[in-house]
Formats: structure tokens, sequence, C-alpha cells
């Protein structure tokens, strides 16, 4: 069963464009802790596909490390220039002391604002499209909400946010094979100085956001540097932009060809809660993440040598038949739904409560505005071996001409 390994190349994001469903079956089954082989310049890694081996190296951090990188990507090329100050690839004390720090921004009331200010947003977008009748569900709402919310937890000022977009798009996307490596570097170093900025402002006169906190944050008696300030803020961006908008998109494209759930959605037959982890199991944007071993260990009955790269595929857990029934069902009403989207353990996502919130609040302005939807067009696929999903949806709506009306009075009140 080793072979199953050698005809794929997980690494290459190339793969990604083809069905990998019998892939990973097979290998759950045959082969759950499988060695992908060198390739090229590559080193070989580990590749665990079951939930209870992904949950299993998630919990320990004594035997596995994310400090030399925890995508496959950096992992690869050795480590990560960002370990021991950004949270994501910080372990141990120090993670714990600045996870702290940074949930200061994540109060319940910081929350509760932040995502009155997602709805808002979110059927404000989801309105004006229905209204027009067709739209680019990607470009013209997707690519708006989590940048908002971040934007929010940051305390951007609302003047800076089109030019942070802008940034963000060439630093980060993935849209193209061939996206330009310079642009994007230079964008990369534009968004830390414009942080960068923004900590001397945020220290001088602190508010609630998470800047602020930082800023003002200090571990065992000492202040974060600057470059573990900026690199946090970076962080959000890294974490929770593309991440919840891969989600959006593929909550509309897999609505749209399951008309029987849509109809349940819209019927209020399943909680809007519910139906949220089931649009989170079934995008997994986040395919895979990463750990090194730091002393020989066993997973799932096999051998690990301390510094062997281990790599953790959502993509395979999230669709595990041990734990999901017929996990091949897109299954709004599902529970219970133990989905590792979000991973798990002591790096468990920051912005999961902000992602639920984006993906519960764009459910609730598509069934109150729109009697139902249908992808208008070919649907663009991303590049990447991290994440999976779409970068362009063209979608024509059918309006609900009483929900728009109720929408437009409660508006009209409020001005
Ligand atoms: C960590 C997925 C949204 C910020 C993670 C991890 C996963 C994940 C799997 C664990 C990484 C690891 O263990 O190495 C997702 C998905 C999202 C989402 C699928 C949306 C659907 C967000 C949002 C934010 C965010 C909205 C910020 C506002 C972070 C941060 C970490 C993290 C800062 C690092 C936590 C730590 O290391 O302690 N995310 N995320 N994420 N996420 Fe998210």
């Amino acid at each position: 069963m080793t072979e199953l390994i050698h005809d794929v190349d997980l690494a290459d994001p190339q793969t990604f464009h083809s069905d990998l469903t019998d892939f990973w079956k097979q290998l759950r089954e045959h082969s759950p802790v499988a060695w992908h082989p060198p390739r090229g310049d590559n080193p070989g890694f580990w590749v665990v596909s079951r939930h209870a081996d992904i949950m299993a190296v998630y919990r320990d951090n004594v035997n596995f490390t994310s400090e030399r990188g925890n995508l496959l990507v950096t992992l690869l090329a050795g480590g990560d220039s960002a370990a021991g100050q950004m949270l994501a690839v910080t372990d141990g004390h120090r993670h714990r002391e600045l996870r702290k720090i940074m949930l200061r921004a994540f109060s319940p009331r910081a929350l509760e604002r932040i995502a009155e200010r997602v709805r808002e947003n979110t059927r404000r977008l989801v309105a004006e499209a229905v209204e027009r009748g067709t739209c680019d569900f990607a470009e013209d709402i997707a690519s708006h909400i989590p940048m908002g919310t971040i934007a929010d937890l940051l305390g951007v000022p609302a003047s800076d946010r089109e030019f942070l977009l802008s940034l963000t798009k060439s630093a980060l996307s993935s849209d193209a094979e061939d996206a330009g490596e310079v642009d994007a570097l230079m964008a990369r170093n534009e968004i830390l100085l414009y942080f960068g900025d923004l900590v001397e402002q945020r220290r001088a006169s602190p508010g609630d956001d998470v800047i602020s906190v930082l800023a003002c944050g200090e571990i065992d008696g000492q202040s974060l540097t600057e470059d573990e300030m900026v690199l946090n803020c970076y962080s959000l961006i890294i974490g929770g932009d593309e991440t919840s908008r891969l989600s959006m998109i593929d909550a509309v494209r897999t609505l749209a060809g399951h008309p029987a759930q849509w109809q349940l959605l819209r019927g209020g037959d399943v909680s809007l809660g519910t139906a949220a982890e089931e649009v989170l199991r079934w995008a997994t944007p986040a395919m895979h993440f990463g750990r090194t071993c730091l002393t020989d260990t066993e997973v799932g009955g096999v051998r690990i040598a301390a510094g062997d790269i281990v790599t953790l595929w959502h993509s395979s857990g999230n669709r595990d038949e041990a734990v999901f029934d017929d996990p091949y069902a897109f299954t709004l009403g599902r529970t219970p739904n133990k989905h590792i989207a979000f991973g798990y353990g002591p790096h468990f996502c920051l912005g999961a409560y902000l992602g639920r919130v984006e993906v519960s609040e764009l459910l609730s302005a598509l069934r109150t505005f729109s009697r139902g939807f249908e992808v208008a067009g070919p649907a663009r696929r991303i590049h990447s071996n991290f994440l999976t999903g779409f970068s362009s949806l063209p979608v024509r709506f059918e309006p609900d001409p009483a929900g728009l009306a109720r929408y437009h009075e409660t508006r009209g009140a409020s001005v």
C-alpha cells in the first residue's frame, strides 16, 4: 500500500486540482500514517490521515513542535522566520502567555460588537447582490467580510481598509499559478510597515483592539518587541482572511448543488449554528497543518523519529468514516459534528468564534433575501497545497421580495 503515496505528490499544488477522495479513503484504511518519500529538493514527511491520529498529534505539544513551521511549505524549507514570535509558530510558556494577551481583544463584549458588524455588513452585501440578480460571490461579497472583521479586531481606521485589502490580496493570494513573488514580498513589507505605524499610535493612546493589547502587553515583565507585535497583527490576516472567505464561497457553491439541503435551511428545519458546522466540515479550507517531532515516539502504532516532519490532513480527517456517519453526504443537520476544520489542542484556532459567525450570518442572509441561487458560470479554483476552494464564483439569485422589503423597512426605520 506504500505505492499509494508514491503516485501522489502532496507538496505540489497541482495535485489538488484532482479529486483525492479515493486516495484519502485508501490511505485511512491501509496506511493511516504514511511516509511521503523525498521528491526533488523536498525531504520526506509523514502523512497522517485518520481523525483520531490527527487529534493525538495536535494534543501532544511535548513530542511535537510548531516552532519549525506549521505548514508544509515552511516545514519543507527548513523553518519559519517568525518562529518563537508569531503565535501559531511559538510553543510552550511563551505561546501560552502570548495567547493570553491576544485573547484580551477577544472578550465577549468586543466579540459581540464585531459579530454585530459582521451581521450588518453581510446583510447589506448579500441584499445588494440579490437585488442586482447576479454577482461574482467571491469578489463582490466574500472578499469584503473577513477583512472587515479582522480590521475591526485590529481597530484599523475605515479610511485605510481598501488600501489594506489590496495589499493583502497581493501578499497572500493563491489565485494564480504565476502570482508574482516580488510583488507579494513588497506588499507583505508594506503591511508590516503599516502595522508598525499603528503600533506606535496605539502605544500613545490605547483602545481595546488587538494592536493596543499587544502594544501594552508584557511577558515575564518584558514588553513585546515591535517585531512580535507587528507579526501577530499580520497573523490575524494570514489566519482569518482567506480561510473564512473560502468557507463562505464553498457554502454558496455547495448549497447551489444540494437543493434539498437548501430547502431545509430556508424552511428553518436546521439551526444556523448546526448548518454552519457542516459547511465548515465540508469546505475544510485549510487542508493540512504540520508539526516537527522532537523525540522518538509513535503515532497510530507507527514509529516517528525526532526531527521528522509530520503533516495532519484535515481534508481526510473530516471525511473519516470512523467519526462521521455517511461522511460524503452534505447534511446540514449533522450532530454531533466533531470536525477539525479549526484544528485542536493548544493551537486551536483563535478566530473560530468569528469564523463561525461569518458563516452563519452568510447562511442567515442568503435564506432571508433569496429563494434560491445557482452557479452561473465557471468557478476558478485556487492554486495551493495548503488551502482549497475557489477565488471566483459567478452566481445568479432568485430574490425573496418579502425578505428584502422587511430589510429595507428596518433600515429605513434605523436611519
Ligand atoms: C489557528 C483554521 C479563521 C486566527 C488555526 C488553526 C486552524 C485554523 C486549523 C490551527 C493551526 C495549527 O494548529 O497549527 C481556521 C479556519 C478559519 C479560521 C478554517 C475560518 C473558517 C480564523 C480567524 C482568525 C484566525 C477569523 C482571526 C481573526 C488564527 C490564529 C491561529 C489560528 C491567530 C493561531 C492560534 C495559535 O497558534 O494559538 N486556524 N481559522 N483564524 N487561527 Fe484560524
